[in-house]
């Protein structure tokens, strides 16, 4: 219970430890200073002293709770915490944790994140369906960071190669079931109880549903292996469509990585790298060229897109 705490509050340890305390603390301070000053309404204990009692200890609470929070060290948690929870009493708008920039030209320079709120860590999920050579490069890049962690790996195919990935990695898989992914809930609650802020498809061949896209707005990222918005599109993946390439006769290809939205290889592009297409490329050589651009590129601009702005 208390690692699940952790995960949800992105906390560590002694944090929740002193959260906990002022959870404790505000309570009980609600509780005496509400009992005092209903001593000062000329009321019969009865149903109408109950009532504004309650109202009372409803007021003092949020109160007293960032009057503690001062003294453990917890006021900004406890800020973010009752905006929260006057978000979800319609007393207040939400408001992103990550917000967009786009002070670039985003094909080139992609837009960032800027964290705005307590959020210590964010935390990526990675959506893929194969071998996962690009999961693998994800998880090399932010090994050590401090601000970013690969905290979840979802598939939709048993065996896949970026299964064994996360077994050795030690991170958490979750084998995605179809029905439940299309017609359930997209696994957004999976990827809420894991308190997932951001999510990379990396060789991910399924749509994405609606439901996910609205829980993660401007979160999703892809990367196709093609100059989009060429040679993208439903059954455009792997091969298909570097013998697209060939067969088109281009002079060069690269890769796309771009925002996701309902359609397939859609969403606003924010960065391509290019190489050239050879005259004697099979779709395999091509596509070792491909994956190369891939591995150097994109871990680097998820770790721009997520930065927190200079
Ligand atoms: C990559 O080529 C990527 O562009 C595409 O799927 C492939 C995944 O390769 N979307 P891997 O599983 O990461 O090796």
């Amino acid at each position: 219970m208390f690692q699940r705490l952790q995960q949800k509050w992105k906390v560590n340890g002694l944090q929740l430890l002193l959260i906990l305390c002022t959870f404790a603390i505000g309570g009980s301070l609600t509780g005496i200073v509400g009992r005092r000053l209903m001593n000062f309404i000329p009321l019969e204990q009865g149903w109408l002293w109950v009532i504004i009692y309650i109202i009372l200890v409803t007021l003092l609470w949020p109160l007293a709770v960032l009057v503690v929070s001062i003294f453990f060290g917890q006021f900004a948690f406890f800020v973010t915490y009752l905006e929260k929870i006057a978000v979800k009493m319609g007393l207040a708008r939400k408001k992103d944790n990550l917000q967009m920039t786009t002070d670039q030209t985003p094909a080139t320079n992609p837009s960032r994140f800027v964290k705005d709120t307590g959020i210590s860590v964010i935390r990526i999920a990675i959506f893929a369906s194969g071998a996962g050579s690009n999961a693998q490069k994800i998880l090399d890049h932010f090994r050590d960071s401090a601000h970013i962690k690969i905290s979840l790996i979802l598939c939709n195919k048993s065996g896949a190669g970026v299964l064994g990935i996360a077994s050795t990695e030690n991170i958490p898989a979750i084998l995605i079931d179809k029905e439940k992914f299309f017609r359930g809930n997209a696994y957004v609650e999976e990827l809420r109880e894991n308190a997932i802020d951001f999510i990379v498809l990396a060789g991910f061949l399924w749509k994405i549903p609606a439901a996910l896209i609205k829980a993660y707005p401007g979160k999703i990222v892809n990367i196709h292996p093609a100059l989009l918005p060429k040679y993208g599109g439903k059954g455009m993946y792997g091969n298909y469509v570097h013998e697209a390439v060939i067969q088109a006769k281009e002079s060069e290809s690269g890769i796309t990585i771009h925002y996701v939205d309902e359609h397939y290889d859609h969403g606003d592009a924010i960065f391509q790298a290019r190489c050239s297409v050879l005259e004697n490329d099979t779709a395999e050589t091509l596509a070792q060229r491909i994956h190369l651009l891939e591995h150097e590129h994109y871990p680097q601009v998820i770790e721009r897109i997520l930065s927190p702005r200079q």
